[in-house]
Order: structure tokens, then sequence, then C-alpha cells
């Protein structure tokens, strides 16, 4: 066993993911032989009441993030808090020389993100955007059956992130429901890096997309007793053109705050000439493997991919996964890459993978507004667009 290098790590945003992170360090030591060890310095957070939970559990807090970013045992910093305030807090962490696990979006809009990746490689720094479904055991069947070319030719895929809660119109609003903390991109900015991050990390860009976005309720209770404007897209349907220039294939990403039924669903279907597979997390224990005997029948079969993940960790095989595992693996995966081993390890979402899946909802925006296909520029055109902005 390797000796286990101490981390500090500082949370800005002490509410629901802030609490999440909290509870996952402590969990740390279900992984087996994990090169690092986070040690939760200090939480910030301007709001008493998100403070009081973490001061009832022993952990330190700070109303005033210059506060938690001037402590040098803070390490590595992770930013949990409304959309428009994730641009300033990113460079705050970085300009104060610490490593960054960014949550999505990465930045309010596509600018935002590339002035944060700039910073990000001027600085140096360590940095990851959080996604921690692929992280089911199941998806990370799926994603290494897809990398390994078994499927043969790609028919169609579908990545998707579904949930329900909004299909109820008195639901109280709260800022991921309005475009000036969450961004014009609406769902796609809160669910879309989720739905991105396994096609971008099979290399499937699109050459172009065409979008249908959908505002459903337009207003909901504001918790004092009137209603207030819910003016973000609830839904976004990306048909996206990818692969080949002459053998493309159609990518349908769903990012839905109204999918009816739909509690939490990520999922992740490919569909091959030499073979199918499919993850929901609607079924976590299951994956679903489609394929043709030798006689030509045709079968999609189920498979029980057990509960171990990209890191070891103590839990028997035959356990099931669940939510907070996918975000102890992703944090393990964070730590692990920061040390240089994760290895052949499935990794978080790059800095640029996050740019780019603001690329393709901003293209998403424009092909709603003029309901028309809109191209997407190359990788290679990104990247060169992005060397001829940095400053000689
Ligand atoms: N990875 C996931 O599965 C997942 C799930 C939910 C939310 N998120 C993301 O996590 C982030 C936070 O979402 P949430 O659901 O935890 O929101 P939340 O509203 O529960 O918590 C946000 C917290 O940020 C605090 N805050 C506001 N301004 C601050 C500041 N200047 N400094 C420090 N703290 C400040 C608020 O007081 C609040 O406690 C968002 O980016 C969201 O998209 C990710």
């Amino acid at each position: 066993m390797t000796a286990a290098r101490p981390v500090g790590i500082g949370i800005i945003g002490g509410g629901l993911m802030g609490r999440e992170a909290a509870v996952a360090f402590q969990r740390w030591p279900a992984l087996l032989d994990h090169p690092a060890r986070p040690q939760l310095v200090s939480v910030c957070d301007p709001d008493p009441t998100a403070r009081a939970w973490f001061d009832e559990r022993g952990i330190p807090t700070v109303a005033d993030a210059d506060e938690l970013l001037s402590d040098a045992s803070v390490e590595v910093v992770y930013v949990a808090v409304p959309h428009h305030l994730h641009e300033s807090l990113y460079l705050a962490c970085l300009r104060a020389g610490k490593d960054l696990f960014a949550e999505k979006p990465f930045g309010i809009d596509l600018p935002a993100a590339q002035r944060i990746l700039r910073e990000v490689e001027d600085s140096g720094r360590f940095v990851r955007c959080s996604s921690e479904m692929p992280f089911y055991p199941g998806a990370q069947l799926a994603v290494s059956m897809a990398a390994s070319g078994a499927l043969g030719e790609i028919i169609e895929a579908r990545a998707a992130f579904l949930h329900s809660s909004d299909l109820n119109r008195d639901k109280p609003l709260n800022w991921k429901r309005q475009r000036a903390t969450c961004g014009d991109i609406g769902v796609m900015g809160d669910l879309g890096l989720h739905a991105a991050h396994v096609p971008l990390r099979l290399g499937w860009w699109p050459s172009s997309v065409h979008a249908i976005l959908q505002d459903l309720v337009p207003d909901r209770p504001d918790g004092q007793g009137g209603r207030a404007a819910c003016d973000t897209h609830e839904n976004a349907t990306l048909s996206c053109r990818v692969g080949d220039a002459d053998r493309p294939f159609p990518l349908t990403m769903e990012t839905k705050r109204i999918a009816p039924g739909q509690m939490n669903t990520w999922l992740f279907e490919v569909h091959g000439m030499d073979g199918g597979v499919g993850f929901s997390t609607r079924h976590p224990a299951t994956v679903r493997r489609f394929r043709t005997d030798a006689d030509g029948r045709q079968a999609w079969e189920e498979l029980q991919p057990g509960s171990q993940s990209v890191h070891p960790t103590i839990t028997g095989g035959i356990f099931e996964f669940g939510f907070t595992d996918a975000l102890l693996q992703m944090w393990a995966a964070f730590l692990a890459e920061r040390e240089g081993q994760l290895g052949a390890g499935f990794g978080c979402a790059t800095p640029h993978e996050a740019v780019h899946s603001h690329v393709l909802f901003d293209a998403a925006l424009r092909s709603h507004d003029q309901d028309e296909v809109v191209r997407l520029p190359t990788l290679a055109e990104l990247a060169q667009a992005s060397a001829a902005s940095e400053p000689a």
C-alpha cells in the first residue's frame, strides 16, 4: 500500500454539493490504496444557516472567500455556488495559487468559460470540472465497450440527464430557474456537462447541431406568497451530427428538468452494426448489451457490473452502487490525477472538455433561436482560435 499524501481542501459554497463533498471526504477510508488523503480545512459560505451545518459537525467555516483563499494549508478548492459566481470565484482561486475542482458549468456562458480556460493555462494550476455519473460501474462498462470499437460502425447514440420534479408547477423557484443566476443556457448549464462528458471523451465532437429548447413553466411560487419569473429553458434536446463527414451518425443529447417519471436519470446508449450497449441510472445494477448470436438471433441481454468502479473500494462486488459512490469515485479520480497516478483510469472532465461543452450549448442556443442547423468549428479550428487569442 502506498503512503497517502494529505491534501488540504477548501470548499466555497456550503449548500447541497458543498455538504456532499464534505461527506465524500469522510468516506475516503472506503478506498483501497489511494495516493492522496483529502483533509477538509475550511468551508466558506456567506449564509450562516449553511455554515451552521458544518459548524455542528466540527468543520471550520468562514464567511468570506478571501479568508479561505489566504489559508496556505488549502491546496485545492472546490467551488459549488450559483452559476453567475463561477467565473469570479474560479479566477480568484487560480490567482491565489490554488488547484481547482470546478462545478459545472465552467462559467455562466461561453465567453466566461474561455476566460477561465485562459487563466487555467496561464496559472498552470491543476483544474478539472465536476461530472460524476460516468463513474457508475455500468457507465464505465458502457463507455469501455463504446471506446473499444467492438460495436462496429456506430448507427446512433444517445446521452441524457433527466429530472422530473419541475413537472410540479407549484415547486418553489430557486436560482437554478432564473437566467440571471443560471445563465441563458438554462438546463444545459445545470445538466449539460453530465450528458456531454462521455461523448466528448469518446471524441464524438459534433460538426453541427439542431436544438429545441423549451421553457415550459414561465413562473413559479417565489417562496414569499407570490410568483416570480422562471425564465430559463427547462428542457434541451440537441440533435448532433457526429462522425466522418461521409458516414455521420446521430447523437441525441438531452438535458431535461421536465421528463415525466425520471427522477435523476443519467443514460448513455450506443447502437452499432456489430453490437450495442445501454446503461441508465434508472437500473443502476445492470448494463444492457445487444448482440447477434451465431444463429442470427438478435438479443438485448443484461449484464451485472457489480459495485466496483475506477478506484477499488472495500465494498463487496455484489453490492449496489449509488450517487454518493459516484461522487467518491469522481473525487478519487480528481486527486489521483492531480498526483499523476490516474494511469489509464477514467478522469474527470477537463477544462477543454468543459469549454467544448459550452461551444456546443452556445450553438444550441443559436440553433433554437433561428430554428436552423448550426455548424460547429472543428476541434482543430477551436484550438487555433484559442492560440490566436493568447497574448503574444
Ligand atoms: N455534480 C452534481 O451532481 C451537482 C448537483 C447539484 C448541483 N451541482 C452544482 O453545484 C453548484 C452549487 O449547486 P448547489 O445545488 O449546491 O446549490 P445550493 O444553492 O444548494 O448551494 C449554493 C451555496 O453557495 C452559497 N454561496 C452563494 N454565494 C457565495 C459566495 N460568494 N461564496 C461562498 N458561497 C456562496 C450559498 O449561500 C449556498 O449555500 C452549482 O454549480 C450546481 O450546478 C452539481
